[in-house]
């Protein structure tokens, strides 16, 4: 049974509303409702003439660019013409600006090592590996994979292949050869930037031998470059193909210039897992995105030039690329950057961090949050967070209680929170809080940023009242936009432009409450159907999350002879045992919460939930297991394997 009008059913109710302080708003860079008004009216109205003003007074052009846009659904091209560079908008741009001598990177290693670059010191580090990526052979359109801890060297190898027209296929250091071997494969790339080792909860992983195998698999790699990071002895070298960081790149002269590039020259491809199916590496192009990040980030992140701005994410991640590279450095700003694990040595180890180094802004995911909460509060209690002003989440959404529990714990109830929507195809948040403005309400990322106009349509592609809810569309062409699927024109159209022609198909579900602020209601394929209501998993879960017991929840639907569809729910828990009793309680509690049509038919306890290396809940694994079927599809982008063997046995 399916509701003939596709909408999908709101439940949860939640109306604590947040108003920034008085004292925020007062310096904000957005520090009014009709500043911003008067934006997103302008981006809507005359888009040329707002990007290119933009364009002009935020990048530096080698070349002025002609037309700003040229839309020929779906592709778009941005600052037609125009000769700019990404790394010199990072790094040149601020030393003319007299950044030269601030901080561009404090960072700390797993072990308590640490360094500091300033923006000069930064473009001289980028500059020789620059020279060497050439000498070596690398040149303008090659893909350079690049399979790193985070060290400083990380953003070095992204900005300097940024500085001569090379194409970066950053892959997360998690993932195993196979999946190196295959992103290789797929984008044609023509080396590998690694290191010896990754430390990790004190530990030491072998990066080589992992690139070593998955170079076997991949012909068309003819260099990798490999930074010593945690002086592993006997690293195996091949000759002719394999070369030390310390003997090709210090010795480079540290004056190489950027390249002056097409605006429409490819930036970097990030591969992103699809529902089904390969990963799909998801291409940007130079100046469009590196505006859009460069704005998002001024606008949401509220940049100060004192500020210490930390994003907790890997560079593996868009996150990492938008929010740790590419946005801040354009902005000027100093970033914090830690290589290891949030829990090492101890849990309170993000803290110690806030607190020596003064951190001001924080932004971190709703999978780290839950964590902090599970771990215990004194963790966080030790600490002086003072400094901090200002937080973010990104990823997936903040379930409300996680929320609160941010705001007090962390943000001591000064700070206001930025919740945003965005997805590695967008390039940028896309929807966001202004933390000077913005009254935010727990669980919305509130509203769209200037140039985005969303639009919510039914299954059959018709724009419907967003206020019932349905697939988020993006309606209008924005410059951080994706320019493809690298190699594959078809699984781009097909993916995100043919259910609704002319629209950008999020692949998400929203809708828009009677205040104008958006509700991201989880992934399309997500959505439950129970007695022809259709709802959506992360209400169900946030009211699971609101019990003082559960730490993490997961909902997904499983077939039901009567209903159509059952709601099977996946918690962890802690301070309480999992038995029937607690079962029952929350049952209710959720009964009590939301209704009786979301109470949940199976509660299942679980040790931890199957999440990807980045930190979503895999809800595809779920249903398998709520359905008692074998676990089918792709699970290489799952973080832990045994996870999934231990969720068939209920803890209770
Ligand atoms: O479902 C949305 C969820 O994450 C997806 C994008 O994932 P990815 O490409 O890995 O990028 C993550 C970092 C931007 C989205 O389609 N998502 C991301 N942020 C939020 C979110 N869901 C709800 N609220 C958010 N703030």
């Amino acid at each position: 049974m399916t509701d003939p009008s596709g909408q999908i059913d709101h439940i949860l109710i939640e109306d604590r509303k947040f108003p920034p302080p008085a004292e925020f708003t007062k310096r904000a860079v957005v520090s009014t409702q009709a500043q911003y008004d008067e934006m997103y009216a302008k981006a809507r109205d005359d888009r040329d003439g707002f990007w290119k003003a933009e364009a002009n007074e935020h990048l530096h052009w080698f070349e002025p660019f002609g037309d700003v846009c040229q839309w020929n659904a779906p592709h778009a091209k941005w600052f037609l013409g125009g000769k700019t560079n990404a790394s010199y908008n990072c790094l040149d741009r601020n030393i003319d600006a007299g950044r030269g001598d601030k901080l561009a990177i404090v960072w700390e290693g797993e072990p308590g090592d640490t360094r500091t670059l300033t923006y000069t010191e930064l473009r001289s580090e980028v500059a020789k590996c620059a020279a060497a990526l050439t000498q070596i052979g690398i040149s303008a359109g090659d893909v350079v994979s690049i399979y790193m801890p985070m060290t400083p060297e990380l953003p070095i190898a992204m900005l300097a292949c940024a500085r001569i027209g090379a194409i970066h296929s950053v892959i997360f250091a998690g993932f195993s050869a196979e999946s190196i071997a295959d992103r290789n494969n797929d984008a044609s790339a023509k080396m590998v930037i690694t290191a010896d080792g990754l430390y990790r909860r004190g530990k030491v992983l072998p990066l080589k031998e992992t690139v070593d195998e998955a170079l076997a698999k991949s012909p068309t790699v003819e260099h990798c470059l490999v930074l010593q990071r945690t002086g592993t002895e006997n690293v195996p070298m091949t000759e002719g193909r394999d070369v030390w960081w310390h003997d090709v790149v210090d010795s480079q002269s540290d004056d190489f210039p950027a390249v002056p590039l097409d605006s429409e020259t490819p930036l970097f491809i990030l591969y992103t897992s699809g529902s089904t199916g390969k990963p799909k590496g998801i291409l940007h192009t130079t100046a469009g995105y590196n505006l859009w990040a460069k704005r998002t980030f001024d606008w949401v992140f509220d940049h100060r030039e004192d500020d210490i701005y930390w994003c907790t994410a890997d560079c593996g991640w868009i996150t990492g690329h938008s929010y740790i590279v590419y946005g801040p450095l354009s902005a000027g700003a100093t970033c914090l950057m830690y290589e290891g694990a949030p829990n090492h040595p101890a849990e309170d180890r993000f803290w110690d961090l806030v607190e020596k180094y003064k951190v001001t802004i924080l932004y971190t995911a709703p999978t780290a949050v839950r964590a902090f909460i599970k771990w215990g509060d004194e963790h966080v209690e030790k600490h002086d967070l003072s400094s901090l002003r200002l937080l973010g989440s990104v990823g997936e959404g903040i379930n409300p209680e996680a929320w609160i529990w941010y705001h007090k714990m962390i943000g001591g109830e000064r700070c206001p929170i930025v919740d945003t929507w965005w997805q590695t195809e967008t390039g940028g948040i896309m929807m966001s809080p202004l933390p000077g403005i913005t009254a935010t309400i727990p669980g919305s990322c509130t509203t769209p940023l200037p140039g985005i106009v969303p639009a919510i349509v039914d299954e059959a592609g018709n724009v419907v009242d967003a206020q019932h809810g349905g697939m988020l569309c993006i309606a209008e062409p924005w410059p951080g936009m994706l320019r493809g699927i690298y190699g594959d024109e078809q699984r781009f159209v097909e993916q995100y432009w043919s259910m609704v022609p002319g629209k950008y198909l999020t692949g998400d579900n929203a809708r828009k409450d009677e205040h104008g602020f958006y509700w991201i209601m989880g992934r399309i394929d997500d959505v439950i159907n129970v007695s022809g209501h259709r709802l959506s998993t992360i209400e169900v879960e946030s009211a699971l999350v609101s019990h003082d017991a559960v730490c993490e929840a997961a909902v997904v639907g499983r077939h039901d002879d009567l209903k159509g569809q059952a709601i099977a729910a996946f918690v962890t828990i802690h301070n309480r045992e999992p038995n029937e009793e607690l079962r029952k309680e929350l049952k209710l509690h959720v009964r009590k919460q939301i209704g009786a049509l979301a109470q949940p038919d199976d509660i299942r306890f679980a040790a931890t939930l199957p999440k990807t290396r980045s930190g979503k809940i895999m809800r595809r694994l779920l249903r398998d297991v709520a359905s008692g079927r074998e676990v089918v599809g792709d699970t290489s982008t799952l973080e832990d394997l045994s996870v999934l063997a231990k969720l068939g046995d209920d803890e209770a």
